[in-house]
């Protein structure tokens, strides 16, 4: 009797819409996908979807940078999704995004349930202080303030961790910091924040639990590396400036415009912190999926039979096992059956592929080199198992598996037993012996067989789908490689190319080749969901009714059967391919000799004259010159340009001259350079000076001075 059908609802993280695909990304949609499908070939009916995280403030700033509506910028980066999905094989059933209309009524009716709860609200308001960039008017996120790092000094490092030193931090406990944004200096300012309370006690106590106790009805079974860690989070917990304290701290889910975000309800100009509506796009984009198929999602999420299942990585396991599953619980929703959590592949050992390092294997580059997809799925599901542990591709490690195992073992039983029957049987199937090809494994292989048993072809399959069903995609690997190898140690002992010579074993012959080809055909079954397109040719090959690539647990070959003419499978991996992958990118420069960098560095882009007259240069009289109170690094110069009038300037040049070494001089300035307001007032224009490209190794900083006969007011062309 075959098992019910399951109805599973799957998931992989949604990525950022500010950038391409890197192999990460490929990786985890690689390891959901061979489980989607193998859930498929068992019957199950699975919804596997993705979208687009498309809000935030560092989506709103590339798209200004872009000189784009954010929308178009999201709409243009989800435009260049399908050739990747396509082209890796991956079957999302959808690919929606955040910005949709779904993911804003779902995520307005989410924040409703949770904050108007008959058991008192979990949504609170709070006052806080945020560095604010008054240039720009907006409050900036710890990646956009930069500074001084408080511990090892390091010129440069971002508002919440320092790269040199490795220190974490809050905003505020940089020297000296500056908006990366517009480079002056934030201030602070405060606001009404939004806070989920995670420490409330209903929210801790139904937490641990969720997380805890994975024996429990509706509770997940979470790797156990992955338990273990977030047991820590409910005794300790890091704050932004580094320092501990006791459990679960209360979640900021506000921003104040300008965000690209969604808008709170009742709290005009408030907008949800990206991470509130992110995983909200889940059931986004399920929802969109169904209504599109003019199903009900309200009737298929109510069904007590749904599973619903998260791939993500290991680095966004706090949002996926905390605060969503608190999100859903509290607003009276189904929680995950479970969240699968990954690590990070590494590159020929080198570099991590983290979210923001996507360097190394470019994707896209793999095909356009005409890589096969199978090549890089089957290298992956070889290293992948059900743990939280990183993986390394290795080039030299991914050419031996694919020709070797993969070309050499596999499609090489097809190649020799096809073009035999055909050539002697005209590709007719004949009996199978069911006494061949018996596989050892031992229960250190396998902890289902009891003993060492041996497992025939069909067997084989329940072994190999237990493999994949939790997610041991190595494991299942590695079995049906030991079948394979059975299958060629029995062709070399067969020696069907020696029967072929004498015509009264015509008939052992026709059962070699079609035993042969059977095994070869349940090896492709269990390796369907990792090669999805070979597996369709082989299912080309045996004809419709042999039903390869549908179930895992298909029986024997059907006697009497043709074989389509046999084109072959898999070409192998050629080291120039390699080669090329790994090349560094060729930047597209102008033919040049040797670039000079004089100063420490190269010169700008060529401007015309008409660029060069923009900029009105003027002989200007200090007048004036004194520190500035609060700021180590400027000067307050009073300028006199000819103008009747004097003007102010703030020049970094404090570290080079004494107030008084400038007064009386003259200088050059840029007298047409529109007014900036900065923290000490507002400057109006700019003095020349000069500097090495590379200041940390030759400092100095040089203010220009005129020949004598020069006066102010004069222009400098
Ligand atoms: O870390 C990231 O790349 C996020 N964009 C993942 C979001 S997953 C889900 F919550 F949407
Ligand atoms: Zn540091």
């Amino acid at each position: 009797m075959s098992s019910p059908v399951r109805k599973l609802f799957v998931t992989t993280a949604l990525p950022y819409a500010n950038g391409n695909f890197h192999i990460g990304h490929i990786m985890e949609y690689i390891q959901a996908d061979i489980w989607v499908r193998f859930q498929r070939m068992q019957g199950n009916a699975v919804n596997f979807v993705g979208a687009d995280d498309t809000h935030g403030a560092p989506i709103m700033i590339a798209a200004e940078k872009a000189g784009k509506t954010p929308q178009q910028f999201v709409a243009d980066i989800a435009a260049g999704r399908k050739q990747y999905l396509d082209g890796f094989h991956i079957s999302f059933d959808n690919w929606h995004s955040t910005d949709g209309p779904e993911n804003h009524e779902l995520a307005r009716q989410i924040y409703r349930d949770l904050r108007d709860r008959a058991d008192g609200s979990l949504i609170e308001t709070r006052t806080i202080e945020q560095f604010f960039d008054p240039e720009k008017n907006m409050f900036l996120p710890d990646r956009f303030i930069k500074g001084e790092c408080p511990k090892c000094h390091a010129k440069d490092q971002y508002g919440d961790n320092c790269e040199v030193c490795g220190s974490v931090y809050a905003p505020t406990d940089l020297i000296n910091p500056f908006s990366a944004l517009s480079g002056v200096k934030p201030e602070l300012k405060s606001s009404e924040h939004f806070f989920f309370k995670l420490s409330d006690p209903r929210c801790v106590e139904f937490l641990e639990d969720w997380t805890q106790n994975p024996k429990k009805e509706g509770n997940p079974d979470l790797q156990p590396e992955v338990a273990n860690k977030i047991k820590e989070w409910f005794t300790v917990r890091t704050n932004p400036d580094g320092t501990t304290s006791e459990g679960l701290g209360d979640w900021d889910i506000s921003r104040d415009a300008p965000y690209f975000g969604i808008e709170i309800p009742d709290a005009p100009g408030k907008y949800f912190y990206v991470w509130l509506d992110a995983p909200v796009g889940y059931l986004a984009s399920l929802k969109n999926l169904l209504e599109k198929r003019g199903e009900s999602y309200d009737a298929y999420m109510a069904d007590p039979a749904l599973e619903q299942y998260h791939f993500i990585g290991k680095d966004i396991v706090t949002f996926h096992t905390l605060f969503w599953p608190a999100m859903l619980h509290f607003s009276g929703r189904k929680t995950p059956d479970n969240v699968f959590v990954h690590g990070f592949l590494t590159v020929n050992n080198g570099e991590k592929m983290s979210k923001s390092r996507g360097t190394g294997l470019d994707p896209l580059k793999y095909l356009s080199l005409g890589m096969n997809a199978e090549w890089l799925r089957y290298y992956l599901a070889t290293k992948l198992s059900n743990r939280n542990e990183d993986i390394d591709f290795n080039r030299d490690d991914f050419m031996a598996r694919v020709n070797s195992d993969l070309v050499g073992k596999y499609v090489n039983i097809a190649s020799r037993c096809a073009t035999l029957l055909k050539k002697h049987f005209d590709g007719v199937i004949g009996t199978v012996d069911p006494d061949e090809l018996q596989l050892p494994i031992s229960r250190s292989e396998h902890p289902a067989a009891l003993h060492d048993a041996p497992v025939s072809v069909i067997s084989l399959a329940s072994y190999v789908g237990s493999c994949y069903g939790t997610r041991e995609y190595g494991k299942a690997i590695r079995l049906v490689m030991s079948f394979i190898d059975e299958v060629n140690r029995y062709i070399d002992i067969k020696k069907p190319w020696d029967l072929a010579k004498k015509p009264e074993q015509r008939e052992q012959l026709h059962t070699v080749l079609s035993t042969a080809l059977n095994a070869f055909a349940a090896a492709s079954r269990c390796l369907a969901p990792v090669l999805p397109q070979t597996v369709a040719a082989v299912s080309k090959l045996f004809g419709a009714s042999n039903d390869i690539g549908q179930h895992l647990f298909h029986q024997r070959l059907n006697a009497g059967d043709t074989l389509a003419d046999y084109e072959h499978l898999m070409q192998r991996v050629d080291v120039k391919q390699l080669d090329a992958l790994f090349e560094p990118p060729v930047v597209a420069e102008p033919e040049k000799e040797e670039v000079a960098a004089p100063g420490g560095e190269e010169l700008a882009p060529t401007i015309t004259i008409d660029d060069f007259t923009k900029i009105d240069l003027r002989i200007a009289l200090i007048v004036n010159c004194e520190p500035v109170e609060g700021s180590t690094k400027l000067l307050r110069l009073t300028l006199d340009v000819g103008e009747g009038r004097t003007r102010n300037v703030f020049s970094g040049i404090a570290s080079a001259y004494q107030p008084a070494d400038l007064i009386g001089k003259q200088t050059v300035m840029v007298a047409n350079l529109a007014p900036r307001k900065m923290k000490f007032g507002v400057s109006e224009g700019m003095v020349l000076a000069a500097s090495h490209g590379d200041e940390k190794a030759n400092p100095g900083i040089y203010v220009l001075n005129p020949w004598p006969g020069a006066t102010p007011g004069m222009r400098v062309r």
